[in-house]
């Protein structure tokens, strides 16, 4: 394969992360009986991660995405954030779910999930698969966690490192080496 001489370790294998999508899908679905929420997507890295959990669930759901960034530490305090690419719904009354790579900082979910309040959501909860809890800068916690995990850099499942290794069907540790070289 060709990440062999850049992943250190695999931390998720593909039967780990199939096994607690899925669980979350139960969990998602017994949460939200009854209604039609609206899953947005952050780009890009929950792609992978958001097509196996909505496939997983047993609800009608409405699927969209957003690009965004924060202004890092400045978003934390004014829940502003940039739109690279903005949702196509009205989320005016609706129960959205974010989906989300990894929590790091906190930083850019603290400002997307008060935006999304802001325009109106009836209610706003966070699914992410991975949370880095050591590295919590802004005051938010995801509703649904696949994985709390170290403070280590990882790839793969959607997760990148310049644009590389999205396509990974693993969670690995990112070597040293391709970073600071
Ligand atoms: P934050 O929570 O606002 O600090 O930003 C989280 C974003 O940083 C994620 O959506 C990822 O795009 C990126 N990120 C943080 N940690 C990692 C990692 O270990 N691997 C790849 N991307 C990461
Ligand atoms: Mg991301």
């Amino acid at each position: 394969m060709y990440t062999e001489n850049d992943v250190q370790s695999v931390m998720l294998t593909t039967e780990q992360l199939a096994e607690r999508v899925n669980a979350l899908a139960e969990q998602i679905s017994e949460d939200y009986k009854g209604e039609y929420p609206l899953f947005i997507a952050v780009l890009k890295g929950s792609f992978v991660f958001y097509s196996d959990l909505l496939r997983a669930l047993s609800l009608p759901v409405q699927v969209d995405f957003m690009s965004v960034s924060s202004y890092g530490e400045r978003a934390a305090s004014s829940g502003r954030v940039k739109i690279m690419k903005d949702a196509d719904a009205d989320v005016r009354g609706r129960h959205v779910v974010v989906v989300e790579d990894i929590i790091d900082t906190g930083n850019t979910l603290y400002a997307l999930k008060n935006l999304l309040l802001h325009r109106g959501a009836k209610s706003v909860k966070i699914c992410a698969l991975l949370d880095k809890a050591s590295r919590r800068a802004a005051d938010i916690s995801a509703d649904y966690v696949g994985f709390e995990i170290e403070d280590e850099f990882v790839i793969g499942y959607g997760l990148d490192y310049a644009e590389r290794y999205r396509n990974l069907p693993f969670v690995g540790i990112l070597k040293r080496s391709v970073y600071e070289k």
